[in-house]
């Protein structure tokens, strides 16, 4: 009877599995803040992704740790940089059963560790992200991505403008057939630590990201505003990142508009569940499952989670 009347479906056509690969690696390395997670290497990237879509999973969402880091990132948009040849990789594999995501930012391949340009010297305190240099950083990504065969790039930077210029980018080099998933919301959140850790990435000077990340105090007003300007500007869908501390922006964001919405359920997420089930102080899979579910009941269509493999074998 349960089952009958319950009103949220957890599946896994529903799930995104976030993936690591890593430049210069002949092992796959654990991260230890993820248990479970890895840093891929090209060729264990490619059999984690083909048994993924053989489990039923749907999509992947892509992250590259570059051996050489600079100032521009420009490991980010060239056509030999890890992320671009592991599409190529993952399009000849499972190109026509699984939706190639790319995570479109610059924090994973800047020596200094943030979304964007500087408009000064890294760890000075006057110095700022360049907003607009970065957009046309992302427009090379974007395209750099699409030619590689990402069938869904994804900007996580935060820039104002970021997806009409990187929406103009893809239509003047072709790829009109490209859709962006733009993180709209994304909050400047305590729980990307674990992720930091697995892109190797840290800012110089000890700084932070609420110059261009939104404040946690701010709820749908300001989050409604970044939705709208991201739909205005082309997105196909949007994103709420995080998920479970956020669930009251994912609920109105998911009543204002008609787009699919996404939720990330992030690494601090994830981790805090799998430390507290190490201890045995909560049982995983059931928290596991009530936290998924938490999420869609709020309102998001597609969740983003590293639990995407272990739900699909789970439920296989
Ligand atoms: C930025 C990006 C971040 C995450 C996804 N994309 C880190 C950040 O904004 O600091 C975090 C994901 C996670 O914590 O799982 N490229």
């Amino acid at each position: 009877m349960r089952d009958l009347v319950a009103e949220t479906q957890l599946d896994v056509r529903h799930l995104v599995a976030p993936l690591f690969v890593r430049e210069g690696i002949d092992e796959p390395q654990p991260i230890a803040s993820l248990p479970g997670v890895v840093q891929h290497t090209r060729a264990s990237l490619r059999e984690e992704v083909r048994q993924l879509a053989d489990l039923g999973v749907r999509a992947v969402m892509l992250f590259g740790v570059p051996t050489i880091k600079d100032s521009i990132g420009s490991g980010a948009f060239d056509p030999e940089g890890i992320v671009q040849l592991s599409l190529q990789d993952l399009a000849a594999d499972v190109g026509d059963r699984m939706v190639l995501m790319a995570d479109l930012c610059v924090d994973e391949y800047t020596d200094h560790g943030h979304c964007g340009v500087l408009d000064g010297p890294a760890g000075d305190p006057h110095t700022s992200v360049d907003n607009d240099a970065t957009l046309e950083i992302y427009g090379r990504i974007a395209v750099a991505q699409a030619q590689a065969g990402a069938h869904v790039v994804a900007p996580s930077g935060m820039m104002d403008g970021q997806v009409g210029a990187i929406r103009a980018a893809l239509d003047s080099a072709g790829h009109a057939n490209t859709a962006i998933l733009a993180y709209s919301a994304k909050y400047a959140s305590g729980l990307y630590g674990p992720f930091r850790d697995a892109v190797d990435c840290a800012i110089v000077g000890g700084g932070d990201r609420k110059a261009y990340q939104q404040d946690w105090r701010n709820g749908a007003r300001e989050a409604l505003l970044e939705v709208q300007a991201d739909l205005d500007q082309g997105a196909d869908m949007v994103m709420v990142k995080p998920a479970l501390a956020y669930l009251d922006i994912i609920a109105a964001v998911r009543a204002a508009v008609t787009v699919p919405l996404a939720a990330y359920h992030v690494s601090g997420e994830y981790a805090m569940l799998k430390a507290a089930a190490a201890n045995g102080w909560i049982d995983h899979d059931v928290v596991a499952i009530e936290h998924l579910t938490a999420i869609k009941r709020a309102g998001a269509d597609i969740v983003l989670t590293y639990l995407a493999r272990w739900f699909a074998e789970a439920h296989a």
